[in-house]
Protein backbone atom coordinates (compact mmCIF):
# COMPACT_ATOMS: atom_id res chain seq x y z
CA UNK A 1 0.00 0.00 0.00
CA UNK A 2 1.63 3.04 -0.91
CA UNK A 3 1.95 5.71 1.73
CA UNK A 4 -0.70 8.21 0.32
CA UNK A 5 -3.54 5.89 0.94
CA UNK A 6 -2.13 4.84 4.45
CA UNK A 7 -2.59 8.30 5.38
CA UNK A 8 -5.73 8.94 3.83
CA UNK A 9 -7.67 6.34 5.47
CA UNK A 10 -6.10 6.99 8.42
CA UNK A 11 -7.13 10.49 8.53
CA UNK A 12 -10.77 9.35 7.33
CA UNK A 13 -10.79 7.35 10.78
CA UNK A 14 -9.06 9.55 12.83
CA UNK A 15 -12.42 10.75 14.79
CA UNK A 16 -11.92 11.00 18.70
CA UNK A 17 -13.44 7.51 19.58
CA UNK A 18 -14.91 6.17 22.74
CA UNK A 19 -14.19 2.51 23.78
CA UNK A 20 -16.72 1.07 26.24
CA UNK A 21 -16.09 -2.63 28.68
CA UNK A 22 -17.55 -5.32 26.73
CA UNK A 23 -19.63 -7.66 29.69
CA UNK A 24 -22.04 -10.50 29.09
CA UNK A 25 -22.23 -9.71 25.15
CA UNK A 26 -22.86 -5.87 26.07
CA UNK A 27 -20.88 -2.82 25.29
CA UNK A 28 -21.19 -0.76 28.57
CA UNK A 29 -20.13 2.13 30.29
CA UNK A 30 -18.35 1.68 33.40
CA UNK A 31 -19.89 1.87 37.37
CA UNK A 32 -17.39 4.23 37.43
CA UNK A 33 -18.35 7.15 35.02
CA UNK A 34 -14.76 8.09 34.53
CA UNK A 35 -12.61 7.87 31.75
CA UNK A 36 -8.97 8.08 30.45
CA UNK A 37 -7.65 9.04 26.88
CA UNK A 38 -5.67 7.70 24.35
CA UNK A 39 -2.80 9.67 22.53
CA UNK A 40 -1.09 9.28 19.87
CA UNK A 41 2.79 8.40 20.33
CA UNK A 42 4.18 10.74 17.75
CA UNK A 43 2.91 13.77 18.57
CA UNK A 44 0.51 13.48 21.69
CA UNK A 45 -2.53 13.80 19.61
CA UNK A 46 -6.36 12.81 21.45
CA UNK A 47 -7.37 9.54 19.93
CA UNK A 48 -10.09 8.87 21.86
CA UNK A 49 -11.61 8.35 25.41
CA UNK A 50 -11.60 5.05 27.28
CA UNK A 51 -14.20 4.21 30.42
CA UNK A 52 -11.40 3.34 33.91
CA UNK A 53 -13.18 0.34 35.22
CA UNK A 54 -13.29 -0.87 38.70
CA UNK A 55 -13.74 -3.86 40.79
CA UNK A 56 -17.44 -3.33 40.53
CA UNK A 57 -16.77 -4.15 36.90
CA UNK A 58 -14.16 -6.83 37.22
CA UNK A 59 -17.31 -8.48 39.30
CA UNK A 60 -19.88 -8.26 36.44
CA UNK A 61 -17.79 -9.64 33.93
CA UNK A 62 -16.47 -12.52 35.88
CA UNK A 63 -20.45 -13.53 36.64
CA UNK A 64 -21.16 -13.20 33.13
CA UNK A 65 -17.71 -15.65 32.37
CA UNK A 66 -19.14 -18.25 35.12
CA UNK A 67 -22.17 -18.36 33.54
CA UNK A 68 -21.17 -18.36 30.26
CA UNK A 69 -18.60 -20.99 30.88
CA UNK A 70 -21.02 -23.46 32.04
CA UNK A 71 -22.53 -24.51 29.00
CA UNK A 72 -19.11 -23.94 26.74
CA UNK A 73 -17.21 -26.22 28.39
CA UNK A 74 -19.81 -28.92 26.95
CA UNK A 75 -20.00 -27.36 23.73
CA UNK A 76 -17.59 -29.82 21.51
CA UNK A 77 -14.01 -28.97 21.15
CA UNK A 78 -14.31 -28.82 17.30
CA UNK A 79 -17.66 -26.70 17.66
CA UNK A 80 -15.90 -24.39 19.28
CA UNK A 81 -12.92 -24.13 17.00
CA UNK A 82 -15.59 -22.98 14.48
CA UNK A 83 -16.18 -19.63 16.34
CA UNK A 84 -12.19 -19.20 15.92
CA UNK A 85 -11.93 -20.10 12.06
CA UNK A 86 -14.48 -17.75 11.58
CA UNK A 87 -12.23 -15.11 14.06
CA UNK A 88 -9.52 -15.69 11.73
CA UNK A 89 -11.33 -14.92 8.65
CA UNK A 90 -12.39 -11.49 10.42
CA UNK A 91 -8.99 -11.09 11.19
CA UNK A 92 -7.48 -11.37 7.50
CA UNK A 93 -10.42 -9.67 5.97
CA UNK A 94 -9.20 -6.72 8.70
CA UNK A 95 -5.61 -7.08 8.47
CA UNK A 96 -4.69 -3.39 6.98
CA UNK A 97 -7.31 -1.38 9.33
CA UNK A 98 -5.82 -2.91 12.69
CA UNK A 99 -2.61 -2.16 11.45
CA UNK A 100 -3.79 0.90 10.74
CA UNK A 101 -5.29 1.51 14.35
CA UNK A 102 -2.41 -0.37 16.22
CA UNK A 103 0.50 2.00 14.52
CA UNK A 104 -1.61 5.05 15.63
CA UNK A 105 -2.01 4.40 19.05
CA UNK A 106 0.92 2.17 19.93
CA UNK A 107 3.29 3.81 17.18
CA UNK A 108 5.51 0.78 15.46
CA UNK A 109 5.98 1.11 11.99
CA UNK A 110 3.35 0.09 9.76
CA UNK A 111 4.82 -3.37 8.18
CA UNK A 112 5.56 -4.49 11.55
CA UNK A 113 1.87 -3.72 12.55
CA UNK A 114 0.76 -5.66 9.56
CA UNK A 115 3.08 -8.53 10.81
CA UNK A 116 1.88 -8.48 14.30
CA UNK A 117 -1.80 -8.93 13.27
CA UNK A 118 -0.75 -11.78 11.04
CA UNK A 119 0.58 -13.10 14.02
CA UNK A 120 -3.04 -12.85 15.55
CA UNK A 121 -4.48 -14.80 12.53
CA UNK A 122 -1.81 -17.45 12.47
CA UNK A 123 -2.68 -17.98 16.00
CA UNK A 124 -6.14 -18.13 15.36
CA UNK A 125 -6.09 -20.87 12.40
CA UNK A 126 -3.76 -22.55 14.22
CA UNK A 127 -5.56 -22.45 17.55
CA UNK A 128 -8.99 -23.61 15.50
CA UNK A 129 -7.09 -26.67 14.53
CA UNK A 130 -6.51 -27.78 18.41
CA UNK A 131 -10.24 -27.90 18.11
CA UNK A 132 -9.95 -31.08 16.27
CA UNK A 133 -6.80 -32.14 18.17
CA UNK A 134 -6.29 -31.56 22.03
CA UNK A 135 -4.19 -34.26 22.22
CA UNK A 136 -4.39 -36.32 25.59
CA UNK A 137 -2.62 -40.01 26.14
CA UNK A 138 -4.69 -43.42 26.13
CA UNK A 139 -1.73 -45.68 27.59
CA UNK A 140 -2.15 -49.37 28.85
CA UNK A 141 -3.50 -50.09 31.79
CA UNK A 142 -1.75 -52.94 34.45
CA UNK A 143 -5.11 -54.36 34.91
CA UNK A 144 -6.66 -56.53 32.76
CA UNK A 145 -9.87 -55.85 31.83
CA UNK A 146 -9.64 -51.81 32.07
CA UNK A 147 -8.85 -48.96 30.39
CA UNK A 148 -6.78 -45.70 31.04
CA UNK A 149 -6.70 -42.02 29.45
CA UNK A 150 -5.96 -38.95 30.08
CA UNK A 151 -8.20 -35.79 28.59
CA UNK A 152 -7.56 -32.05 28.78
CA UNK A 153 -10.46 -30.20 30.73
CA UNK A 154 -10.80 -26.33 30.82
CA UNK A 155 -9.45 -24.79 33.80
CA UNK A 156 -12.54 -21.90 34.31
CA UNK A 157 -12.37 -18.50 34.01
CA UNK A 158 -8.81 -17.27 32.66
CA UNK A 159 -8.03 -13.60 33.66
CA UNK A 160 -5.73 -12.09 31.11
CA UNK A 161 -3.56 -9.19 31.33
CA UNK A 162 -1.81 -7.94 28.15
CA UNK A 163 1.00 -5.78 27.14
CA UNK A 164 1.04 -2.79 24.89
CA UNK A 165 3.96 -3.43 22.71
CA UNK A 166 2.44 -6.54 21.06
CA UNK A 167 -1.25 -5.38 21.50
CA UNK A 168 -3.14 -8.17 19.67
CA UNK A 169 -0.36 -10.73 18.92
CA UNK A 170 -0.37 -11.47 22.33
CA UNK A 171 -3.79 -11.22 23.34
CA UNK A 172 -4.40 -13.84 20.41
CA UNK A 173 -1.63 -16.29 22.18
CA UNK A 174 -3.73 -16.03 25.64
CA UNK A 175 -7.22 -15.71 24.47
CA UNK A 176 -7.47 -18.32 21.82
CA UNK A 177 -6.10 -21.07 23.30
CA UNK A 178 -8.05 -20.40 26.46
CA UNK A 179 -11.36 -20.29 24.35
CA UNK A 180 -10.87 -23.16 22.28
CA UNK A 181 -9.89 -25.30 25.48
CA UNK A 182 -13.57 -24.21 27.06
CA UNK A 183 -12.47 -21.39 29.33
CA UNK A 184 -14.50 -17.84 29.75
CA UNK A 185 -12.53 -14.78 29.33
CA UNK A 186 -12.20 -11.55 31.28
CA UNK A 187 -9.78 -9.15 29.61
CA UNK A 188 -7.61 -6.60 31.01
CA UNK A 189 -5.48 -4.83 28.15
CA UNK A 190 -2.66 -2.11 28.84
CA UNK A 191 -4.14 1.07 28.88
CA UNK A 192 -1.79 2.28 26.36
CA UNK A 193 -3.41 0.57 23.54
CA UNK A 194 -7.39 0.15 24.26
CA UNK A 195 -8.25 0.53 20.74
CA UNK A 196 -7.24 -2.64 19.29
CA UNK A 197 -8.54 -4.23 22.01
CA UNK A 198 -11.49 -3.09 21.91
CA UNK A 199 -11.12 -3.99 17.75
CA UNK A 200 -10.04 -7.81 18.71
CA UNK A 201 -13.35 -7.97 21.17
CA UNK A 202 -15.54 -6.74 18.40
CA UNK A 203 -14.56 -9.87 15.97
CA UNK A 204 -14.95 -11.69 18.81
CA UNK A 205 -18.87 -10.18 18.71
CA UNK A 206 -18.97 -10.79 15.28
CA UNK A 207 -17.94 -13.88 14.71
CA UNK A 208 -21.15 -14.65 17.10
CA UNK A 209 -19.07 -16.26 20.07
CA UNK A 210 -21.58 -16.53 23.15
CA UNK A 211 -22.07 -13.88 25.27
CA UNK A 212 -20.33 -13.44 28.33
CA UNK A 213 -17.65 -15.85 27.19
CA UNK A 214 -15.10 -12.66 26.21
CA UNK A 215 -15.26 -9.96 28.75
CA UNK A 216 -13.19 -7.16 27.69
CA UNK A 217 -12.33 -4.35 31.17
CA UNK A 218 -10.64 -1.59 30.87
CA UNK A 219 -8.60 0.15 33.29
CA UNK A 220 -5.45 0.37 35.20
CA UNK A 221 -3.39 -2.51 36.83
CA UNK A 222 -4.17 -1.36 40.60
CA UNK A 223 -7.94 -1.38 39.78
CA UNK A 224 -8.84 -3.73 37.18
CA UNK A 225 -5.51 -5.62 36.96
CA UNK A 226 -5.72 -6.63 41.12
CA UNK A 227 -9.37 -7.08 41.46
CA UNK A 228 -8.75 -10.00 38.40
CA UNK A 229 -5.47 -11.07 40.57
CA UNK A 230 -7.87 -11.19 43.86
CA UNK A 231 -11.03 -12.37 42.58
CA UNK A 232 -11.83 -15.88 44.07
CA UNK A 233 -13.62 -17.10 40.40
CA UNK A 234 -10.77 -16.22 38.13
CA UNK A 235 -9.12 -20.05 38.05
CA UNK A 236 -5.88 -18.27 36.27
CA UNK A 237 -3.61 -15.30 35.41
CA UNK A 238 -2.30 -14.80 32.26
CA UNK A 239 -0.12 -12.04 32.18
CA UNK A 240 2.86 -10.23 30.17
CA UNK A 241 4.50 -7.02 31.21
CA UNK A 242 7.19 -6.30 33.83
CA UNK A 243 9.11 -8.49 36.40
CA UNK A 244 7.87 -6.12 39.33
CA UNK A 245 4.42 -6.71 38.59
CA UNK A 246 4.77 -10.42 37.71
CA UNK A 247 6.19 -10.84 40.87
CA UNK A 248 3.31 -9.41 42.84
CA UNK A 249 1.08 -11.24 40.79
CA UNK A 250 3.03 -14.37 41.88
CA UNK A 251 2.94 -13.72 45.05
CA UNK A 252 -0.39 -12.83 45.68
CA UNK A 253 -1.65 -15.79 43.12
CA UNK A 254 0.80 -18.41 45.06
CA UNK A 255 -1.41 -17.34 48.34
CA UNK A 256 -4.64 -17.86 46.78
CA UNK A 257 -3.34 -21.24 45.00
CA UNK A 258 -4.40 -19.86 41.96
CA UNK A 259 -2.84 -20.62 38.47
CA UNK A 260 -0.19 -18.10 36.98
CA UNK A 261 1.20 -17.59 33.78
CA UNK A 262 3.73 -15.15 33.69
CA UNK A 263 5.79 -13.61 30.45
CA UNK A 264 8.29 -10.97 31.74
CA UNK A 265 11.25 -9.08 30.72
CA UNK A 266 13.94 -10.16 28.63
CA UNK A 267 17.95 -8.83 28.33
CA UNK A 268 18.72 -10.86 25.03
CA UNK A 269 21.66 -10.86 23.29
CA UNK A 270 23.65 -11.84 20.08
CA UNK A 271 26.59 -13.35 19.94
CA UNK A 272 28.66 -12.94 16.80
CA UNK A 273 32.06 -15.15 16.88
CA UNK A 274 35.00 -14.30 14.26
CA UNK A 275 33.68 -17.29 11.91
CA UNK A 276 30.41 -15.34 11.35
CA UNK A 277 28.99 -13.79 8.05
CA UNK A 278 29.70 -10.17 9.44
CA UNK A 279 27.04 -8.62 7.29
CA UNK A 280 24.19 -11.00 8.22
CA UNK A 281 24.89 -10.19 11.72
CA UNK A 282 24.42 -6.97 11.09
CA UNK A 283 21.34 -6.96 9.62
CA UNK A 284 20.08 -9.49 12.47
CA UNK A 285 20.66 -7.18 14.90
CA UNK A 286 19.72 -3.74 13.41
CA UNK A 287 16.52 -5.54 13.23
CA UNK A 288 16.60 -7.17 16.50
CA UNK A 289 17.89 -3.90 18.34
CA UNK A 290 15.96 -1.26 16.46
CA UNK A 291 12.45 -3.01 15.21
CA UNK A 292 9.93 -1.92 17.38
CA UNK A 293 11.47 0.87 18.63
CA UNK A 294 13.78 -1.83 21.08
CA UNK A 295 10.26 -2.27 22.68
CA UNK A 296 10.13 -6.09 22.16
CA UNK A 297 10.09 -8.54 24.84
CA UNK A 298 12.87 -10.75 22.34
CA UNK A 299 14.69 -7.09 21.36
CA UNK A 300 18.67 -7.48 21.39
CA UNK A 301 20.35 -5.30 23.97
CA UNK A 302 23.32 -6.92 24.33
CA UNK A 303 25.44 -7.79 21.26
CA UNK A 304 28.19 -10.34 22.77
CA UNK A 305 31.58 -10.21 19.92
CA UNK A 306 34.54 -11.93 19.21
CA UNK A 307 37.31 -9.28 19.70
CA UNK A 308 38.94 -10.33 16.33
CA UNK A 309 35.62 -8.97 14.32
CA UNK A 310 34.60 -6.29 16.99
CA UNK A 311 36.31 -3.18 15.14
CA UNK A 312 34.48 -4.69 11.75
CA UNK A 313 31.21 -4.99 13.66
CA UNK A 314 31.24 -1.98 14.87
CA UNK A 315 31.84 -0.26 11.84
CA UNK A 316 29.54 -2.00 9.56
CA UNK A 317 26.43 -1.09 12.46
CA UNK A 318 27.23 2.42 12.72
CA UNK A 319 27.08 2.70 9.07
CA UNK A 320 24.09 0.94 9.19
CA UNK A 321 22.81 3.13 11.66
CA UNK A 322 23.36 6.37 10.00
CA UNK A 323 20.77 5.25 7.52
CA UNK A 324 17.67 4.37 9.92
CA UNK A 325 14.87 6.76 9.37
CA UNK A 326 13.06 7.73 12.76
CA UNK A 327 9.83 8.94 12.94
CA UNK A 328 5.62 8.46 12.51
CA UNK A 329 5.37 4.62 11.63
CA UNK A 330 2.70 5.29 9.31
CA UNK A 331 5.17 6.43 6.78
CA UNK A 332 5.77 3.24 4.58
CA UNK A 333 10.25 4.93 4.20
CA UNK A 334 9.97 4.94 8.16
CA UNK A 335 12.29 2.27 10.18
CA UNK A 336 11.77 3.50 13.30
CA UNK A 337 8.70 4.77 15.43
CA UNK A 338 8.49 6.56 18.43
CA UNK A 339 8.35 4.84 21.81
CA UNK A 340 5.16 4.23 23.77
CA UNK A 341 5.40 7.24 26.07
CA UNK A 342 6.75 9.87 27.63
CA UNK A 343 7.74 8.23 30.87
CA UNK A 344 9.42 6.19 28.54
CA UNK A 345 11.39 7.83 26.84
CA UNK A 346 12.86 9.33 29.72
CA UNK A 347 13.55 5.90 31.35
CA UNK A 348 15.26 4.84 28.28
CA UNK A 349 17.49 8.47 28.06
CA UNK A 350 18.42 8.30 32.13
CA UNK A 351 20.07 4.88 31.06
CA UNK A 352 22.07 6.38 28.65
CA UNK A 353 23.19 8.58 31.49
CA UNK A 354 23.80 5.65 33.67
CA UNK A 355 25.97 3.46 30.97
CA UNK A 356 27.83 7.13 30.21
CA UNK A 357 28.54 7.09 34.23
CA UNK A 358 29.83 3.63 34.25
CA UNK A 359 32.27 3.91 31.97
CA UNK A 360 31.09 2.93 28.76
CA UNK A 361 31.77 4.29 25.54
CA UNK A 362 28.75 5.81 23.55
CA UNK A 363 29.35 5.17 19.81
CA UNK A 364 26.07 6.74 18.67
CA UNK A 365 22.68 8.05 19.68
CA UNK A 366 22.07 8.44 23.43
CA UNK A 367 19.89 11.39 22.89
CA UNK A 368 15.93 12.41 22.97
CA UNK A 369 15.19 13.45 19.06
CA UNK A 370 13.58 17.14 18.42
CA UNK A 371 14.33 18.33 15.15
CA UNK A 372 11.74 18.20 12.54
CA UNK A 373 8.65 18.12 14.69
CA UNK A 374 9.76 14.89 16.56
CA UNK A 375 9.52 16.81 19.52
CA UNK A 376 6.35 16.77 19.90
CA UNK A 377 6.45 12.83 20.04
CA UNK A 378 8.42 10.37 22.24
CA UNK A 379 11.07 9.40 19.72
CA UNK A 380 14.52 8.48 20.73
CA UNK A 381 17.52 7.92 18.73
CA UNK A 382 19.10 4.45 17.64
CA UNK A 383 21.98 3.92 20.31
CA UNK A 384 25.16 2.17 20.68
CA UNK A 385 27.28 1.62 23.41
CA UNK A 386 30.58 -0.27 23.12
CA UNK A 387 33.43 -1.52 25.36
CA UNK A 388 30.53 -2.21 27.43
CA UNK A 389 31.22 -4.75 31.04
CA UNK A 390 28.91 -7.62 31.38
CA UNK A 391 28.15 -6.38 34.85
CA UNK A 392 27.09 -3.18 33.96
CA UNK A 393 23.71 -1.82 34.92
CA UNK A 394 23.17 -1.29 30.77
CA UNK A 395 24.34 -4.81 30.30
CA UNK A 396 21.78 -6.20 33.00
CA UNK A 397 19.12 -4.69 33.09
CA UNK A 398 15.85 -3.92 30.76
CA UNK A 399 15.98 -0.94 29.19
CA UNK A 400 12.93 -1.60 26.63
CA UNK A 401 14.02 1.10 24.08
CA UNK A 402 16.25 1.20 21.17
CA UNK A 403 19.68 1.12 22.76
CA UNK A 404 22.11 -1.87 22.33
CA UNK A 405 25.35 -2.37 24.21
CA UNK A 406 28.73 -3.99 22.87
CA UNK A 407 30.01 -6.60 24.74
CA UNK A 408 33.97 -7.70 23.67
CA UNK A 409 34.46 -11.88 24.31
CA UNK A 410 37.57 -13.40 23.71
CA UNK A 411 35.87 -17.33 22.85
CA UNK A 412 32.43 -18.99 22.72
CA UNK A 413 32.72 -20.15 26.03
CA UNK A 414 33.09 -16.62 27.56
CA UNK A 415 30.10 -15.42 25.32
CA UNK A 416 28.16 -18.47 26.55
CA UNK A 417 28.67 -17.50 30.16
CA UNK A 418 28.18 -13.52 28.93
CA UNK A 419 25.03 -14.31 27.76
CA UNK A 420 24.04 -16.36 30.63
CA UNK A 421 24.70 -14.05 33.20
CA UNK A 422 21.31 -11.94 33.21
CA UNK A 423 18.84 -12.60 35.61
CA UNK A 424 16.45 -13.29 32.39
CA UNK A 425 16.28 -15.82 29.70
CA UNK A 426 14.01 -14.97 26.75
CA UNK A 427 16.03 -15.57 24.14
CA UNK A 428 19.43 -15.85 22.50
CA UNK A 429 20.87 -15.76 19.00
CA UNK A 430 24.87 -16.63 17.34
CA UNK A 431 25.88 -15.70 14.29
CA UNK A 432 28.78 -18.75 13.53
CA UNK A 433 29.46 -20.45 10.22
CA UNK A 434 30.58 -23.49 12.49
CA UNK A 435 28.06 -26.31 12.92
CA UNK A 436 29.62 -27.99 16.05
CA UNK A 437 30.08 -24.57 17.59
CA UNK A 438 26.37 -23.72 16.83
CA UNK A 439 24.99 -26.87 18.11
CA UNK A 440 26.91 -26.11 21.50
CA UNK A 441 25.43 -23.03 21.57
CA UNK A 442 22.54 -24.24 21.17
CA UNK A 443 22.83 -26.57 24.24
CA UNK A 444 24.05 -24.33 26.41
CA UNK A 445 22.27 -20.61 25.90
CA UNK A 446 20.46 -20.83 28.76
CA UNK A 447 17.07 -19.14 27.09
CA UNK A 448 13.51 -20.35 26.34
CA UNK A 449 14.49 -19.21 22.39
CA UNK A 450 18.07 -19.66 20.90
CA UNK A 451 18.25 -18.50 17.44
CA UNK A 452 21.46 -19.65 14.77
CA UNK A 453 21.98 -17.01 12.22
CA UNK A 454 19.14 -15.07 12.85
CA UNK A 455 18.48 -11.90 15.12
CA UNK A 456 16.56 -12.64 18.44
CA UNK A 457 13.19 -11.61 17.78
CA UNK A 458 10.62 -13.11 15.51
CA UNK A 459 9.01 -16.34 17.50
CA UNK A 460 6.67 -17.99 15.09
CA UNK A 461 3.08 -18.98 16.64
CA UNK A 462 3.45 -22.71 16.73
CA UNK A 463 6.22 -23.14 18.64
CA UNK A 464 6.15 -22.68 22.42
CA UNK A 465 7.21 -18.81 23.22
CA UNK A 466 8.60 -17.99 26.91
CA UNK A 467 11.87 -17.85 29.11
CA UNK A 468 13.60 -19.25 31.64
CA UNK A 469 15.14 -17.77 34.97
CA UNK A 470 12.84 -14.27 35.73
CA UNK A 471 11.79 -14.14 32.42
CA UNK A 472 9.08 -16.33 33.23
CA UNK A 473 7.37 -19.31 35.70
CA UNK A 474 7.60 -21.93 33.73
CA UNK A 475 4.69 -21.73 30.98
CA UNK A 476 4.70 -20.72 27.44
CA UNK A 477 2.03 -18.63 25.25
CA UNK A 478 1.69 -19.85 21.88
CA UNK A 479 2.45 -23.58 20.42
CA UNK A 480 0.88 -26.61 21.72
CA UNK A 481 2.56 -25.57 25.03
CA UNK A 482 -0.12 -22.64 25.55
CA UNK A 483 -2.90 -25.42 26.12
CA UNK A 484 -1.05 -26.50 29.20
CA UNK A 485 -2.09 -22.82 30.77
CA UNK A 486 -5.41 -23.15 30.69
CA UNK A 487 -6.02 -26.92 30.88
CA UNK A 488 -5.98 -29.25 33.86
CA UNK A 489 -5.63 -32.71 33.06
CA UNK A 490 -7.98 -35.65 34.42
CA UNK A 491 -7.09 -39.40 33.97
CA UNK A 492 -9.73 -41.47 33.75
CA UNK A 493 -9.63 -45.48 34.18
CA UNK A 494 -12.80 -47.27 32.87
CA UNK A 495 -12.73 -50.77 34.70
CA UNK A 496 -14.54 -53.33 32.62
CA UNK A 497 -13.40 -56.52 34.60
CA UNK A 498 -16.98 -56.84 36.73
CA UNK A 499 -14.33 -56.88 39.65
CA UNK A 500 -13.20 -54.41 42.31
CA UNK A 501 -9.43 -54.37 41.11
CA UNK A 502 -6.32 -52.99 42.93
CA UNK A 503 -3.88 -51.22 41.65
CA UNK A 504 -0.41 -52.18 42.44
CA UNK A 505 -1.63 -54.58 44.77
CA UNK A 506 -3.88 -57.49 42.60
CA UNK A 507 -1.32 -57.60 40.21
CA UNK A 508 1.34 -58.83 42.35
C1 LIG B 1 7.02 -9.72 22.81
O1 LIG B 1 7.77 -8.78 22.63
O2 LIG B 1 6.59 -9.99 23.96
O3 LIG B 1 9.35 -12.94 18.50
C2 LIG B 1 6.50 -10.58 21.72
C3 LIG B 1 8.96 -11.78 18.38
C4 LIG B 1 7.48 -11.54 18.15
C5 LIG B 1 6.75 -11.51 19.44
C6 LIG B 1 7.36 -10.64 20.50
N1 LIG B 1 6.96 -12.59 17.31
O4 LIG B 1 9.70 -10.83 18.44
Amino acid sequence: MNNQTVQDTVQKNKAVKKYLNFINGEWVESESGRYTRNTNPVNGEVLGEVVASTKADVDKAVQAAKEAQKKWRNVPAPERADFLYKVAYLLKERKEELAQTLTLEMGKVISEARGEVQEAIDMAFYMAGEGRRMFGDTVPSELRNKFAMSVRVPVGIAGLITPWNFPIAIASWKSLPALVTGNAVVWKPASETPFLAGEFVKIYEEAGLPKGLVNLVYGSGGEVGNAIVEHPEIDIVSFTGSNEVGKQINGRAGELLKRTSLEMGGKNAVTVLEDADIDLAVDGIIWSAFGTSGQRCTACSRIIVHEAVKEELEQKLLKRMETLKVGDGLDESVDVGPVINRSSLERIHSYVKIGKDEGAKLLKGGEILTDNGLDKGNFYAPTLFTDVKSDMRIAQEEIFGPVASIIPVQSLEEAIEVNNSVEFGLSSSIFTGDVNRAFQAMRDLDTGIVYINAGTTGAEIHLPFGGTKGTGNGHRDSGVASLDVYTEWKSVYVDYSGKIQRAQIDNY
